[in-house]
């Protein structure tokens, strides 16, 4: 097992919990390694309020563990998933964390892009984003008008910084030569089984030109848990982790590689948090890279645009 490289990693103290530690980029953009989803809080597609008090619970509970990084979308439960963030961090030091939200493709024209990111203010009961993403590639409007209204956020000091999410590399690029500011991270669906982004180069894209990578569904929304391979068995035992801990571990072992799980079971949150503070050899990262079975190399939620 390596131990984390406290030369490579700035360790910051934000809560009470854990110390997660910080990924940094040559150009000086960080994140915490592991953070929070929220789809699926609030409802799907639709608000549901049934298990609002569940999720804001559990909100508390993650940043209460160290978690800092909050992900969440203005079209989860049509903003209900955001207005439970808003809820969860009432009375809390916001400087201390770190939320990112996103732009839907259907809303990235110009002047929706900036209306968008007011409405999400609005739901996160906050007056800036640390981080704010074009969902996915516009599908109805040209790039460059919802990237210069990335620009005019930044401008505004309403947003920290700006990425994208499921870009494949020609957009990625197109993207950044658009921007006044620089595209920071492109999130995208990677994990033990979904390898889009390494059959279609852009993690090695983003490793060479310092885009960081947030990884979405480590563990596959639970399906990565059921019927364990082999290869991952052996590697439970080698390790002492859960095949959660080692699914979401194969990610935070890469470089310029973090990760966000959606939970908002205490006894889950625990045991995601066994994920950090150490990190597979990179013999055995290559060995997953490699052995691990049944790999999809098309995204089964959004195929990189
Ligand atoms: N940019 C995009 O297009 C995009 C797409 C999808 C997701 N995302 C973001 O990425 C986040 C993470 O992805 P995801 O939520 O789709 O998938 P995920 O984090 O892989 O899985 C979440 C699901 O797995 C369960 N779970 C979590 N930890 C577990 C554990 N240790 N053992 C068993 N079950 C566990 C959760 O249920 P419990 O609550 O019961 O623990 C939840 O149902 C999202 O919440 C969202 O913020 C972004």
């Amino acid at each position: 097992m390596r131990k984390v490289k406290r030369c490579a990693l700035f360790r910051e103290k934000y809560n009470s919990g854990m110390n997660i530690p910080i990924k940094k980029l040559k150009n000086g953009f960080s994140l915490p390694e592991f953070g929070l989803g929220t789809w699926q809080m609030g409802g799907r597609e639709e608000a549901d309020s049934k298990n609002d008090e569940k999720d804001i619970a559990g909100i508390r509970a993650a940043i209460e563990a160290g978690i800092t990084h909050i992900d969440t979308a203005e079209s989860y439960a049509e903003g209900h998933a955001e207005e439970l963030v808003g809820e969860a961090i009432q009375g809390m030091n916001r400087k201390k964390l770190f939320i990112t939200s996103k732009v839907s493709g259907w809303n990235q024209e110009h002047e929706k892009v900036l209306q968008s990111c007011k409405t999400s203010l609005k739901h996160l009961q906050t007056d800036y984003l640390d981080l704010y993403l074009l969902h996915q590639f516009p599908p109805d409007y040209p790039l460059q008008h919802a990237v210069r209204a990335l620009d005019k956020l930044m401008d505004d000091g309403l947003v920290k910084h700006i990425g994208v999410s499921n870009f494949g590399v020609e957009h990625l690029k197109e993207a950044q030569s658009y921007t006044k500011h620089r595209i920071v991270c492109n999130q995208v669906h990677y994990n033990l089984q979904v390898r889009e982004i390494e059959q279609k180069g852009l993690l090695k894209y983003c490793q060479k030109n310092d885009v960081l990578l947030v990884a979405y569904r480590p563990v596959g929304k639970g399906k990565l848990l059921e019927d364990v391979p082999k290869i991952i068995e052996e590697l439970c035992v080698k390790y002492q982790k859960t095949p959660a801990q080692i699914a979401i571990n194969w990610l935070i072992s890469q470089k310029d590689v973090v990760t966000l799980a959606k939970t908002s079971d205490p006894a889950h949150l625990k045991e995601n948090l066994g994920a950090i503070g150490w990190y597979l050899t990179e013999g055995d990262v290559e060995l997953l890279r490699k052995e691990y079975p049944d790999q999809m190399f098309v995204s089964d939620v959004t195929p990189l645009g």
